[in-house]
């Protein structure tokens, strides 16, 4: 096993599973929180004869923060994906992932990617309610149910197009990001088919049935991570980091990723797409730049407003990389927030950066604003260019550009999950909740932040170091 230097070496370390844990809570978590926190991402980076190579990599671990009367509890489980039981049981690597690649004996390159199941379905990325599921996900079509209050592996969760004469919808790579639309009761995802014409499919979701709503063919796909939705479209950013020869990932052996090549020549294009009929609305061009993740989209006076935690370029994917991730001396980039303005009526994207903080990992209070106009934005973020990991969580102003920071020495924050108040009325009104690592203790905690004014209300250490992880939701069960 490879020995690290840095502070944050517990974010990246195997962790076990933990038993139902009472937490001792400093502070006091607001009465009317009575959900449960499920967070998502790898758990397990080395393997007994073998060690996955990049942070998207490892075996997916879930993570439960159950709220009761101003009482939490947390329980971590791993998710049974074949990936799982493959890996564990040979130590090796069994499937093709995003970075890292088995050894040739046990390559099963056809089985991982590019059949719709089986797969090793390592869905270590985020979480969603689709239906009455709640499911696991990662960027293959194949999904993984499992009990949100147990965290119990349920059953690999497949869509059912393709029954009663329906098209049976064919893609190898998707988000782990849908986007639900309530007023339309469906969910919407792309959904990337590889061939000598590939296209980029964005499809509607009904329950577990997918329906395709658009198509856009393209001889060389781009690497897409999420996508943007208004009230009436859907957008789809093609960045300049793609697959100059689509053979090379059906036919190739390289790891996911390593297929990819950043061009910036090529400049970044925006698909807006009508949720109605699913026609291109409006096509838009862009100077180069690369963003995994959409904050949020609004239509405003004849355009389409855009913003994304952007970059210069796609480094950030080799910096995510375990064995920088483990050195001494890490750097990462990080985001800025980038509003696009798309024209209707035709013409080239314009953008700005707003705020000064960096910002990843964005959420929004989604139920209420996402796909409308809205004010706050949060995330983590770098508190300095030469920061090492995500260290600080920042709330941004949209309107003015201004940016509130949580920041605590040695300690790296994750996602901000903003859980609103019931029948609050500002859209800043309820708490973020951010799993940290205090590297200085070796240990973490669930911090609790007054989404007002981004000061601490509570925190509630836990039993053992949670790893970096990626996403999580909270649910009101
Ligand atoms: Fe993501």
């Amino acid at each position: 096993m490879q020995t690290t230097a840095n502070r944050f070496q517990p974010g990246f370390a195997n962790t076990p599973e933990t038993d139902p844990t009472p937490l001792h809570v400093e502070g006091r978590f607001p009465d009317w929180l009575s959900g449960v926190l499920v967070r998502n991402g790898p758990g397990t980076f080395d393997l007994k004869h073998t060690r996955y190579r990049h942070w998207f990599d490892g075996l997916a671990l879930l993570h439960s923060f159950a709220f009761a009367d101003g009482a939490v509890t947390y329980t971590s489980r791993y998710l049974h994906s074949p990936a799982y039981h493959a890996d564990m049981a040979s130590g090796r690597i069994s499937f093709r992932g995003f970075a890292s690649d088995p050894c040739r004996s046990l390559f099963k390159r056809a089985m991982s990617l590019f059949t719709p199941t089986p797969e090793g379905m390592n869905a270590n990325v985020n979480i969603t309610r689709l239906g009455d599921n709640i499911i696991a996900m990662t960027e293959t079509p194949m999904a993984i149910a499992f009990d949100p209050r147990t965290l119990e592996t349920l059953r690999p969760y497949g869509y059912d197009d393709g029954r009663e004469g329906t098209e049976r919808l064919q893609g190898s790579v998707t988000t782990a990001h849908p986007h639900y639309d309530p007023s339309r009761r469906l969910a919407y995802n792309y959904l990337l088919h590889f061939g000598m014409q590939s296209r980029y499919q964005v499809i509607a979701i009904d329950g577990g049935t997918r329906r395709r709503l658009a198509s856009i063919q393209t001889a060389h796909p781009a690497y897409i991570h999420s996508f943007g939705m208004t009230e009436r479209y859907l957008i789809l950013v093609e960045f300049p980091l793609v697959l100059p020869s689509p053979l090379t990932i059906l036919l190739g052996d390289k790891p996911f990723i390593e297929n990819y090549r950043w061009q910036p020549e090529r400049g970044a294009t925006f698909h807006i797409i009508d949720k109605e009929n699913g026609s291109v609305a409006a096509r838009a061009e862009a100077d180069a730049f690369f963003a995994f993740h959409h904050i949020n989209a609004f239509e405003r006076d004849g355009e389409i407003v855009v913003d994304l935690s952007a970059y210069d370029d796609a480094r950030l994917i080799d910096e995510l990389r375990l064995d920088h991730l483990r050195s001494a001396d890490p750097k990462i980039t990080t985001g800025r927030l980038r509003r696009c303005r798309i024209p209707l009526s035709g013409g080239r994207a314009t953008y700005e950066t707003i705020g000064a903080d960096a910002i990843e990992l964005p959420r929004i209070h989604y139920r209420a604003h996402n796909g409308r106009a809205y004010r706050f934005a949060y995330g983590a973020g770098t508190r300095s260019a030469d920061a090492d990991f995500l260290n600080q969580l920042v709330k941004i102003d949209t309107e003015t550009g201004a940016g509130v920071v949580w920041h605590e020495a040695d300690c790296y924050p994750g996602e901000p999950v903003f859980v609103p108040t019931p029948d609050g009325r500002a859209e800043d009104d309820g708490v973020i909740l951010s799993v940290v690592l205090d590297g200085a203790a070796g240990s973490s905690f669930l911090l609790a932040l007054d989404a007002q004014t981004f000061t601490e209300i509570a925190r509630a250490r836990t039993p053992v170091p949670i790893p970096f992880g990626f996403h999580g939701q909270y649910f009101d069960l």
